[in-house]
């Protein structure tokens, strides 16, 4: 359910949730479907691997340990080269990303050891025994990048490092900010960082989300937005009647009858069919039903139907793509699953910790404020800010979520973020790349603007598919990473590019 409700909320990057038959609802549904870049090549995983790490590394007097996964793949390795660390994000970390990705290409290249660590509480990265709200107090972007640094002093022990041995950091999405923040944290252990689709502003209202969504539509055609718009207008007018409601329910397949008097069960339900449109625009490749955002808008500009039986037409493909057999949408059920502290709960594949972590850190809620939205107005702000508090008590309230968005923008520099051996790589038709740097400001840190691509896309194994400036990106990142590497310390400021 997390999945149909919440979708814009996780910014995963999925690299091989296809080709991993492990059953993950926030993973593999809908646009987990990436087809098989290695065609059918099995190719054997490494295995987990675990170190000794701290609970708290900001209390010298907890003692406390806990075992952290992580993968390496040594292949390319040679003693004296660089060490390539991808960086786990909010879902368990995909062996998957050990054997194939670009990152691989770059570490073949440049004879780089290359490590994947999981993230604290997420997958098998369990500090606690339970997801209770004390035991989530140590789930904090803050906590993984010290877990980072710990692991990098770890394995250069652990693997016999060479002093100064260059470590370059990889992630995409939320790891792409982790990236990034861990070359500002810690520059001394890390000398280089691609940041991919970084949301690096916290924000509580990310009503752009759905701007770029929107953007994204017309890029095929004003007709498919204006369609959108006419559709939601209408169902807007038929959630005032309960017999409207009766048609909606029906149309749109909802696994129970929709109360129009329950008004987070309208917010929901709005925001479902919104969603419907996000997840293609953010993941934008086509499913195992072929859905793009061009299928989407041929849809919805097919003038044989009327617009809300294109937009009913489109959740049915959204539907049968993630073989769903109906929309679940009750908001009461979700917050009920939501506040299951078990490991063993559906939503501790990562809904609950992330949804944590926005309540504690980031925010970005993707709502309907921003003006001339055309998806419907029906799910603002306090529907998502209702949410924490629902879902993680009263003292969750709307004032303490914006003092949490401050503290990690006061605490990161949020765009003025001010680093130097970052590449900040973001795809245009992601929704993502309105919160963060996507125009070079900084020579030392420069932006690559991906025209025509979305959330992550530069990380995927490369495709004779690839739209030729995605093809540049991933070489100029491959140029970067070796001028890094090249880099003498005190020099590679003047060194523009
Ligand atoms: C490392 O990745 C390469 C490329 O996919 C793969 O061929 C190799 O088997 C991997 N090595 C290990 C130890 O997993
Ligand atoms: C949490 O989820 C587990 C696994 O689905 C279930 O057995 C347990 O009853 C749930 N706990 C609560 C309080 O709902
Ligand atoms: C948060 O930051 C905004 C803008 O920087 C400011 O207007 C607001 O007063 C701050 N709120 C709190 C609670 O610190
Ligand atoms: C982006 O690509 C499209 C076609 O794929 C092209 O029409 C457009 O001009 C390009 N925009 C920029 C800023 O290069």
């Amino acid at each position: 359910m997390i999945d149909s409700m919440f979708t814009p909320l996780l910014l995963i990057c999925l690299v091989c949730a296809l080709c991993d038959a492990r059953r993950n609802h926030l993973l593999s549904q809908k646009h987990g479907k990436l087809g098989e870049p290695f065609g059918h090549v099995l190719l054997t995983l490494p295995p987990d691997q675990w170190f000794d790490q701290k609970l708290d590394h900001f209390n010298v007097e907890d003692t406390r340990i806990w075992k952290q996964r992580f993968f390496v793949n040594s292949t390319w390795f040679k003693h004296g080269g660089p060490v390539f660390l991808m960086i786990g994000g909010e879902g368990e970390a995909s062996p998957e990303w050990m054997v194939q990705g670009a990152w691989l290409h770059y570490a073949q290249h440049y004879n780089a050891l290359a490590v994947q660590v999981e993230h604290r509480f997420y997958g098998k990265s369990r500090p606690l025994p339970d997801l209770s709200l004390s035991s989530l107090q140590y789930l904090s972007s803050e906590q993984a990048l010290a877990d980072l640094a710990h692991f990098i002093t770890f394995m250069s022990t652990e693997y016999q490092l060479p002093p100064h041995t260059k470590w370059i950091a990889f992630g995409g999405s939320y790891p792409g900010s982790l990236a990034a923040w861990l070359r500002y944290k810690y520059p001394h252990l890390v000398h280089g960082a691609m940041s991919a689709s970084g949301p690096l502003r916290a924000v509580l209202d990310f009503a752009e989300y759905f701007k770029v969504v929107t953007d994204a539509l017309a890029t095929v055609s004003p007709k498919c937005v204006t369609a959108v718009a006419e559709a939601t207008s209408v169902i807007s007018e038929m959630l005032t009647s309960t017999s409207d409601a009766e048609y909606l329910t029906q149309q749109f397949r909802l696994c129970k009858s929709l109360d129009i008097s329950n008004s987070k069960d309208v917010a929901s339900f709005v925001e479902s069919l919104a969603d419907n449109f996000a997840r293609v625009v953010q993941y934008n490749m086509p499913g195992s039903l072929g859905v793009t955002i061009d299928t989407l808008c041929e849809i919805m500009m097919d003038e044989t139907e009327e617009p809300v039986e294109r937009y009913a037409s489109v959740n049915d493909l959204i539907l049968r793509d993630s073989d769903e057999p109906c929309l679940a949408y009750v908001y009461e059920e979700m917050v009920l699953d939501l506040r299951n502290e078990s490991w063993e709960s559906e939503m501790a594949n990562g809904g609950r910790q992330w949804i944590y972590q926005t309540c504690a850190e980031f925010g970005f809620y993707p709502t309907s404020d921003q003006s001339r939205h055309i998806f419907g107005q029906e799910f603002p702000l306090e529907f998502f800010t209702d949410m924490c508090r629902d879902i993680y008590g009263p003292k969750f309230s709307r004032e303490l979520l914006i003092s949490n968005i401050n503290r990690t923008n006061t605490n990161y520099g949020a765009l003025e973020l001010e680093v130097t051996r970052v590449v900040f790589v973001q795809g245009s038709i992601d929704p993502w790349h309105a919160l963060g740097i996507y125009q070079t400001r900084s020579d030392q840190a420069p932006a690559i603007y991906i025209n025509g691509t979305s959330h992550c896309a530069n990380m995927y194994p490369p495709s004779p598919d690839d739209l030729p400036d995605l093809v540049k990106a991933r070489h100029r990142i491959n140029y970067l990473i070796g001028k890094w590497l090249k880099a003498d310390y005190h020099h590679d400021s003047h060194d523009n590019n």
